[in-house]
This record gives C-alpha cells, sequence and structure tokens, in this order.
C-alpha cells in the first residue's frame, strides 16, 4: 500500500513513521510512505504557501496553488486519482473501522493543513473524505496523518507478525481488551487473577470475555450498545451494576 502525504514538514512525518512496526513495514516494502513538500510547489519567488483570509479575520491560509500542485504531481505520476483525505478537525472522527476500510486501497492521499487551514476552493478539486482524530486542535495536521498511517497501516496484511496480529484487540465486536499479566506471579502483592495461572483454557478464555465487556462497561460504555452480548453477558452487567450501586 502506498501513502502519499501532503505536508509543509515532511521531515516530521518521516521520522515519526520509520521506526517500529510501520518502519519495519516500509523497510520491507509492505507498505511505501512517501512525504511530498507543499513548499516546492509554490509558484511564489519565495516559496511562500500562505496568505491572508479575504474578508478578515486570524491568521493566514495555505494557497490552493500549491497544495493543488502538490497533488497533481503525485496523481499524475502514479496515473490515478486515489482517495484524498484532508486531515481536520471539521471531518468525521476516524475509528477502527475506518482504518480497515482505507487499507483495503492501494494508495492514499493525506494532505496535512497549517495556519488557519487550506484555501476552500481546491479541497472542493482534490479532497474526497474529511477525517478527524478526536475532537481538539492541533496546531498542524501531521500528528493526525501519522496517527492514521499507523492504524490503517497495522490492517494491511503483512505488517502485523502472525503473533501480533493474533492478539486480542480493543474495539473488536465493539469490547475493549481484558486486563493482561506477566512475571512474576506476585508483585507488590499484588497477584495474577488465578484462572490465568490454571492452563484450563475454556476458563481463560470466559474469564478475558467477562473482563472485556466488565472493562468497557467502565471505561466506555457508549460502545455496548454496539456490542453482541449474550444473554448471561448482559445478566452479568446488570449483576455488576446492581452490586456497585
Ligand atoms: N488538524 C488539527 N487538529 C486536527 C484533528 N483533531 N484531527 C485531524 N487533523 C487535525
Amino acid at each position: 500500500m502506498n501513502f502519499y502525504i501532503l505536508t509543509l514538514f515532511p521531515q516530521m512525518v518521516e521520522e515519526g513513521l520509520n521506526t517500529s512496526i510501520i518502519g519495519r513495514a516500509s523497510k520491507e516494502g509492505i507498505v511505501r510512505i512517501e512525504t511530498v513538500n507543499i513548499r516546492d510547489y509554490s509558484a511564489n519567488k519565495h516559496h511562500k504557501v500562505d496568505d491572508y483570509p479575504y474578508g478578515g479575520g486570524a491568521g493566514m491560509l495555505m494557497q490552493a496553488q500549491p497544495v493543488y500542485d502538490a497533488w497533481q504531481a503525485v496523481t499524475k505520476r502514479i496515473g490515478k486519482k486515489p482517495r484524498c483525505i484532508y486531515v481536520t478537525p471539521q471531518g468525521s472522527v476516524f475509528q477502527q473501522q475506518k482504518a480497515k476500510e482505507l487499507a483495503q486501497e492501494e494508495d492514499l492521499i493525506l494532505l496535512c493543513g497549517h495556519y488557519e487551514g487550506i484555501d476552500e476552493r481546491v479541497l472542493e478539486e482534490i479532497v474526497t473524505d474529511y477525517l478527524s482524530i478526536g475532537d481538539y486542535v492541533l496546531t498542524g495536521g501531521e500528528l493526525a496523518a501519522m496517527v492514521m498511517v499507523d492504524a490503517i497501516s497495522r490492517m494491511v496484511p503483512g505488517v502485523l507478525s502472525n503473533e501480533e496480529s493474533g492478539m486480542a484487540e480493543s474495539f473488536e465486536g465493539n469490547l475493549l481488551e481484558y486486563p493482561q499479566y506477566s512475571r512474576p506471579e506476585e508483585w507488590r502483592g499484588k497477584k495474577v487473577p488465578q484462572v490465568l495461572l490454571s492452563g484450563h483454557h475454556k476458563n481463560i478464555e470466559e474469564w478475558r470475555r467477562q473482563q472485556s465487556v466488565l472493562r468497557t462497561r467502565e471505561r466506555r460504555p457508549d460502545l455496548l450498545k454496539n456490542a453482541n452480548l449474550t444473554r448471561e453477558e448482559q445478566e452479568l452487567l446488570r449483576e455488576s451494576f446492581t452490586k456497585k450501586n
């Protein structure tokens, strides 16, 4: 899968994504992450890419021309127009399901904004998806783009090792992951739950599923309405609710 990241800060994106699992996947050629410096496409002799907003207001806007030319350079070179994601707090919130969906694409363009935003006309021309990573405002789109590239890449077959991808995941089935423990069996007086030491796989499986359900109710009750719970699990929630209240 190929990512093309249009940005004013290519170094930030490159350095953030060349380590750990995504760095490994890049080296192995499973994903390709290419940054395109929007400033290289400025038609201005001082390489300026921003200007004042018409109508007044605080801050500067990224101008349409360099953004469009950077996008066009990519789409002409690869001979296609892949989905182009503008990362912006004005987008719909990026979630695991979207990461899975986008991982099916062969190519993706991500556009990172800066200053007070980007001239609307170029967005209308090139953007297919408006996505945010959450309801807060960052100083630029780069961190958000990196978050998305990471979450999308790990859904691309071959990026995670068998061991890494075999792990139960938070959000699978709209439940959070169960708690996990490693050696030693006792640490600062806290013992690893007995069932995990029992070697009884069915009981372990059941305990983990229960913990997922309870943890989701505790930390992200909003997810539960879309989780597929058995009757016993619904009962478990009712019981623990009565106990707590
Ligand atoms: N740019 C600035 N803030 C952002 C956010 N929350 N998500 C995506 N892009 C952004």
